[in-house]
């Protein structure tokens, strides 16, 4: 058990103490004298905002633990109703607790995704907590611009986090291979950072994977390993991958190298779990793993409530890798994979009736329609919306969980095109979903288990198609 939770070196390096949260100087200037002079202060709240992994998280974490201040984190989905805020408001009174200080500092994280939600209660409530809190409110987002934010804005210390640059990004990578005893090449380190686009926290794991799997950190392993955005592994080495996976991430890291995304991924081991595990017991317990991805699967396509991929992939990915328990040799048997049944059947036998009978049925049952109804007015509309809007159609696509034929029948000459943006787009959600599967290193946890959402695209997914399909439809 404990060897296989390795700590993830995110977690394991975040900074502790202000120094070591590089080049903000500016923002940690600023958040530093105004969390010292709170609560004589203009605006009683602070809004750090900049792209992901840029250390906003770290700085109050950091700061906190320096200045000796409780942390009371909340994720922007816990404020949703008033009476979630009334009772952090009641904790933060509180003046003393069981482990020591009186000082608190309330941490809303990720506050941009409320902006998206119907409802405006969370963001009264959360003005209502900056007024009557008697700890400083500090909240972070990657993009505050929002129109239905400004509110937000205006009551708070506004603190802007710059996008970390290469070399920013290449010193704190060579400060944990020192401090992990790592072999690293220089060029292999700016590789990884050129590719992480200033988010340290993707550098770090990219760092990890190659660092913790094979021991050193050499150009030519970074560059045959470090592809996640632009993803190279055949099916056949990602299943190799995942299922010889020691560790929970090793088996995601499988998934963010490969081919496949999450759909065909699932298909694959559909197929091959019974070939790769020997033992019924763990072929049982893999098989369990990935039924519980497509339960997810399915509440996601029925929700739009994309929060919960990260969920499914990490049924799919870890869940099936640690099912190997009572025989665990098998996870590094020579297998010869096969391509999975479904998808030859219907790539040969699939004719365009039987795709517009499965189309109808989903446009249906998504829209509170028949399917007839569906056949004869959605789907004609649809047409038109895919051979004029190829981005737009991709997102409704992916939103709807139509499959590539689908599209293909719908998109006709413009097809390229929106498939382009269809794997472009699962691409990016996937990649979102996987980093946040990564970062809290959740394992296959049981189903009842409330998980705690995410933000960011897949609300952005959630919100666009959904709700905009159905007033594309209201036109
Ligand atoms: N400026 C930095 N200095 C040192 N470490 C950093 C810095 N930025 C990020 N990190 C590292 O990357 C990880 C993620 O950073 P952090 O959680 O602070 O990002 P963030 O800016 O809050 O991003 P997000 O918007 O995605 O929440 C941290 O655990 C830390 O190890
Ligand atoms: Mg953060």
């Amino acid at each position: 058990m404990s060897t296989e939770r390795r700590v993830p070196w995110i977690i394991k390096y975040r900074p502790k103490r202000i120094e070591e949260v590089v080049n903000q100087e500016e923002a940690k200037m600023k958040f530093v004298s105004w969390l010292r002079k709170w609560p004589n202060v203009q605006k009683r709240a602070a809004l750090l905002y900049g792209p992901p992994g840029c250390g906003k998280t770290s700085l109050v974490e950091a700061a906190a633990n320096e200045f000796g201040y409780e942390l009371i984190e909340m994720n922007a989905s816990d404020f949703r109703r008033k009476t979630d805020i009334e009772r952090i408001a009641k904790r933060a009174a509180t003046t003393s607790s069981l482990f020591g200080s009186a000082k608190k500092i309330i941490l809303l994280d990720e506050v941009d995704g409320i902006s998206g939600r119907e409802d405006s209660g969370g963001l009264e409530a959360i003005l209502q907590l900056i007024k009557i809190s008697p700890s400083p409110i500090v909240m972070t987002a990657n993009d505050p611009w929002d129109q239905s934010l400004k509110p937000l804005r205006d009551a708070s210390e506004m603190i802007k986090f710059d996008r970390l640059k290469k070399q920013d990004v290449v010193r704190v990578l060579r400060r944990i291979c020192e401090a992990e005893g790592l072999m690293c090449e220089e060029e292999a380190l700016e590789y990884i950072a050129e590719r992480s686009e200033g988010d340290l926290r993707s550098a770090i794991n990219d760092l990890q994977a190659v660092g913790e799997g094979y021991g050193k950190v050499t150009l030519s392993l970074v560059k045959a390993l470090v592809r996640p955005r632009d993803r190279e592994h055949d099916p056949f080495e990602t299943l190799k991958n995942l299922f010889s996976a020691k560790y929970a991430w090793q088996a995601k890291m499988a998934l963010s190298q490969s081919q496949l995304d999450y759909d065909q991924l699932r298909l694959w081991l559909l197929d091959n779990i019974a070939l790769q595990y020997t033992d019924p017991e763990d072929r049982a317990r893999a098989y369990e793993a990935l039924s519980r991805a497509d339960i997810y699967m399915g509440r996601i396509i029925k929700t739009g409530d994309w929060d919960l991929l990260a969920y499914a992939i990490d049924m799919m990915t870890a869940g099936v890798a640690m099912a190997a328990k009572n025989n665990p040799k098998d996870k590094y048997r020579w297998v010869k994979y096969t391509f999975p049944q479904r998808l030859t059947l219907l790539a040969r036998t699939k004719e365009v009736r039987a795709i517009r009978d499965d189309l109808a049925r989903i446009l249906a049952s998504h829209l509170h329609i028949s399917t007839s109804l569906a056949k004869s007015e959605i789907i004609p509309l649809l047409h038109v919306v895919f051979m004029t809007n190829p981005e737009y159609a991709a997102k409704l696509a992916v939103g709807l969980g139509l499959s590539e034929k689908m599209i293909e029948f719908l998109a006709g000459p413009e097809k390229t095109t929106v498939l382009k943006y269809y794997r472009e787009f699962k691409e990016a959600i996937q990649r979102q979903a996987l980093q946040q599967a990564i970062s809290t290193q959740q394992v296959a946890k049981p189903e009842k288990e409330k998980p705690k959402p995410s933000t960011k695209t897949s609300k952005k997914v959630k919100s666009e198609t959904k709700s905009s399909l159905l007033s594309y439809l209201k036109k």
